[in-house]
């Protein structure tokens, strides 16, 4: 890890605001900013570790683990909230939890007006999401289509 951690801090140590620019690129060449790296990264900004990690945990961006093969992306604002955003989300947790999908919460993907909504890969959206046409995506991604 510190093949790919060190040029990164070397090149964002002295730089002032360097903690979001850091968690970027370790998270672009890692897929995720392990906790292993929190240390290093708190000793190279001049940062208490609980400062990194409670930036890390406060956006939804920063995984702490490695991606799943997929990531599926579930509104949970407001508006997919009032069209049940969250019973969608939970049967997706329900239904990836021994697959290699991850779901993962988003806040808004511009579809106020259908959710749920749905976002797969940071690629394909989908509206007006239901338990059931999740379960038809996830067999789509689970046959790798
Ligand atoms: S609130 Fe879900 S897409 Fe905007």
């Amino acid at each position: 890890m510190d093949a790919i951690l060190d040029p990164i801090l070397a090149a964002w140590r002295d730089r002032p605001g360097a903690l979001l620019p850091v968690l970027h690129a370790v998270q672009d060449a890692l897929g995720h900013v392990p906790a292993a790296a929190v240390p290093e990264i708190a000793a190279a900004l001049n940062l208490s570790r609980a400062e990194v990690h409670g930036v890390i945990s406060y956006y939804h961006h920063f995984r702490q683990e490695p991606p799943g093969r997929h990531v599926v992306r579930v509104c949970c604002a407001e508006a997919c909230q009032a069209v049940g955003a969250e019973a969608l989300a939970e049967h997706a947790r329900t239904r990836t939890a021994e697959s290699g999908v991850k779901v993962e919460p988003m806040y808004c993907l511009g579809l106020c007006a259908c959710g749920p909504a749905v976002q797969v890969d940071e690629a394909e959206l989908h509206a007006a999401v239901t338990p059931a046409k999740f379960d038809a995506l996830l067999a789509r991604l689970e046959a790798g289509q």
